[in-house]
């Protein structure tokens, strides 16, 4: 079969670790006979620099036209200024809109081989698996009024933390349907104690879970869930979080995998074969969860495994391509038992080697 794919590497170690993930795409490719069509964009800071805006309109088209985006990172000190018109952020941010890419997987796994590489006691990492759900494309990203603006009184600013009960329902239908296939706990976070947004999403799983009497919904406030997170991690299975909730929580559950490099995640307009997916052909997103990490860009020491663990979730989701997922998934566990490490992931043993090694060996197990 025929696949087309836009590749968005971005900024800093984004074309680095992007790189060894179409690398490994091209293994796939070799040994289950399939064509990838690959058309590259430019996206984030480069774009700024080159076209003056975030998402330029050709990137944007390759987004639209394209059976799948496959996505690095964006951002870096050169565009900080907190005054700029225009954010490498936006560009990233426009595409999740734009598709409607409402639904954020971020799968959660430990390695045996990497529990030592966690700051988290050996003990409390024994069958952590979980998944988050973080909502994408509403709540305090996206709701307006926001805004700066200068008073007689100093400057303010504002963000709105907003939610329709459709938007609601849908992220929460995502997370009981994967609890089905999984271990049927369904952990909703919220604020509900003091946030009215919270109280109605609270409200809203709990109408849902009535059409799923196997799953078990539970309500954690968000303060509470990033304590158990690191107290009790292997207690979860499916976590369904507003879109801010579930970006801070999932940089710290990284912590429990050993590295912000390891984690992969899957942008979806709605989960395959469920109701949500009603655009006549819903184009999804790719990308590891992890930054532009531009105090090692450069230097080939960037983990390439959450690039590439998330190309497997662009084989799974949006190609059904089920055998080639697990090839490459094994194939990342094949490396890490046999010792490759790059140094975020080195802890106290291990062969330490370059990001483009680790690309390579990957590659050469599928
Ligand atoms: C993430 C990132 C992004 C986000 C940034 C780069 C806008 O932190 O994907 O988790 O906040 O969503
Ligand atoms: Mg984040």
């Amino acid at each position: 079969m025929n696949y087309s794919v836009t590749v968005l590497p971005g900024d800093g170690v984004g074309p680095e670790v992007i790189a060894e993930a179409t690398k490994v795409l091209k293994a796939v490719e070799g040994q289950f006979g399939h064509s990838f069509d690959l058309s590259y964009g430019s996206v984030g800071g480069n774009a700024i620099d080159s076209h003056g805006t975030a998402l330029p309109d050709e990137t944007a088209e390759l987004c639209e036209n394209t059976g799948a985006i496959l996505f690095g990172a964006v951002g870096g000190p050169k565009w900080d200024d907190p005054s700029a018109a225009v954010r490498p952020e936006d560009g990233i941010l426009a595409i999740r809109k734009m598709l409607g890419l409402f639904a954020n997987l971020r799968p959660v796994r430990v390695y045996p081989e990497l529990i030592n590489s966690s700051p988290i006691k050996p003990h409390l990492l024994e069958g952590v698996d979980m998944v988050v759900v973080r909502e994408l494309t509403g709540g305090l990203y996206f709701a307006t009024p926001k805004r700066r603006w200068q008073t007689s009184r100093g400057r303010r600013g504002v963000d709105t933390l907003r939610y329709t009960e459709a938007e609601i329902a849908r992220i929460v239908r995502a997370g009981f349907e994967l609890a089905m296939g999984r271990r049927k706990l369904l952990t909703s976070v919220d604020k509900a104690n003091v946030l009215e947004s919270s109280r109605l999403w609270r409200e809203i799983a709990d109408e849902v879970s009535a059409d799923y009497p196997d799953v078990e919904l539970e309500h954690v406030l968000v303060d509470n869930a990033a304590m158990q997170l690191i107290r009790n991690p292997a207690h979860f299975d499916v976590i369904v979080a507003e879109n801010t909730f579930g970006d801070i929580l999932t940089d710290e559950a990284s912590v429990l995998s050993g590295s912000m490099g390891m984690l992969p995640s899957a942008s979806l307009a709605g989960l395959p074969g469920s109701s949500g997916r009603r655009r006549r052909r819903a184009v999804s997103l790719y990308e590891p969860i992890h930054g532009t990490a531009p105090d090692i860009a450069g230097q080939g020491v960037a983990n390439p495994i959450g690039a590439i663990l998330s190309m497997a979730l662009m084989l799974r989701y949006s190609f059904g391509l089920e055998d080639e997922a697990r090839a490459v998934e094994d194939a990342v566990s094949g490396v890490l038992a046999e010792g490759y490490r790059t140094p975020d992931i080195a802890g106290d043993s291990g062969d330490i080697v370059s990001t483009t090694e680790l690309g390579g060996v990957i590659a050469g197990r599928i």
